[in-house]
């Protein structure tokens, strides 16, 4: 489908109605953000909209498809060839790529910040840890070089060092070994945290915790940490901006600040046949709910440069940004997420300093 060519299409047919966005989105009873993103050609509607979509429009599916007003001559062509787009692509959008799986379906959504939170900590409270496989230091996740290899959180000896979603401990048990001064874990799921108390105070590991969502102010000290670090915490937030501004605030100036995730063009390219092939576009940083088993969590894709001028806008310098597999381990994985790591960076992770 032509997203740019639909999009303008909308727009042109919304007009023609004497509908401004704004009432067009009323109507849909969504926000005049998501019409614009439409027109734009940023995004297309979710299938459940298109329907009202043409009848406020006045115009059959077959035109919203095809992004223009069809002779009756043309109509029969196009709709066949509408068909085969949509049932190739409707199988490329279900794929939905976490970590190195290619899991269930998935459906665009409205972020809504209490459903979002509500549904990834019950996800993470459950069966997160094993459907996942919680990534933990000194492991970056995926096929990433290790830290061990990288370095980039640097000595941890008589640092005061926070996690932000730090799950059930284990990154933590990594940074106490390394010999951290005091230790400090966030995370939105108290049963995440009654896990990794539990844990760490089985190994005689002295830790405190606060159990909120990353994105709010919450009651960690100010002006307080010289490292902080998120292990596949970070892409959780729903307001990136907000956390990178909190965790500013909890750090000391010169601190250091470093956080690996899933890297955005891995979701948009999957393996078919020996090929890779775009399914999804890098653009893309609508929200989605995917299945996970019985559970579901929702995410966004946000660009790499997302990241970078979040950070930028809230007070931090960029020293370091790896994109990098490691090779041996992609080469031993020995599987299309093997294959596809060693063509594209599957992970990345930056390292920001508190200026
Ligand atoms: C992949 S796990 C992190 C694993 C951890 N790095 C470790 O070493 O075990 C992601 C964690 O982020 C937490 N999380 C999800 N959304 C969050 C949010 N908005 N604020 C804080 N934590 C969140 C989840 O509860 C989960 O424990």
């Amino acid at each position: 489908m032509d997203q740019v060519k639909i999009g303008r299409f909308i727009a042109e047919m919304r007009k023609q109605q004497n509908l401004t966005q704004r009432e067009f989105a009323e109507i849909l009873g969504i926000s005049d953000k998501t019409v614009s993103k439409w027109e734009c050609g940023n995004g297309m509607p979710e299938l459940s909209f298109m329907y009202p979509i043409c009848n406020i429009l006045k115009i059959n599916l077959n035109e919203l498809f095809s992004g223009e007003k069809l002779a009756d001559a043309d109509y029969k062509k196009k709709a066949e060839e509408n068909m085969i787009t949509l049932v190739k692509e409707t199988e490329n959008m279900k794929k939905n790529i976490v970590g190195g799986q290619v899991l269930g379906c998935v459906d665009t959504i409205e972020m809504d910040i209490c459903e979002v939170h509500k549904t990834n900590v019950e996800f993470w409270s459950t069966i997160g840890n094993e459907f996942l496989g919680a990534a933990a230091l000194p492991s970056w996740g995926g096929l990433f070089p290790s830290e061990d290899k990288l370095k980039l959180l640097g000595s941890f000896s008589d640092k005061k060092v926070l996690e932000i979603g730090c799950g059930n401990g284990h990154s933590m048990k990594y940074a106490a070994d390394m010999g951290a001064a005091e230790l400090w874990g966030l995370d939105i799921s108290a049963k995440q945290i009654e896990r990794a108390e539990n844990f760490l105070k089985a190994q005689g590991i002295n830790a405190k915790f606060v159990c909120s969502p990353m994105e709010n102010k919450c009651e960690l000290p100010n002006d307080y940490f010289d490292l902080v670090y998120s292990v596949y915490g970070i892409g959780w937030t729903t307001d990136l901006d907000k956390t990178f501004k909190h965790i500013h605030m909890y750090m000391k100036k010169g601190g250091v600040f470093v956080f690996g995730w899933s890297h955005p063009i891995h979701k948009c390219v999957s393996v078919e046949n020996d090929k890779l092939i775009f399914s999804n576009s890098y653009f893309n940083e609508e929200w989605y709910c995917a299945d996970m088993g019985d559970k579901k969590i929702m995410l966004s894709n946000r660009m790499l440069s997302t990241y970078i001028n979040a950070l930028a806008d809230n007070g931090f310098v960029i020293e370091k940004l790896i994109e990098a597999t490691d090779p041996e381990k992609a080469a031993a994985s020995n599987n299309d997420f093997g294959r596809k790591a060693l063509m594209l960076p599957t992970v990345f992770a930056i390292k920001a300093r508190k200026v």
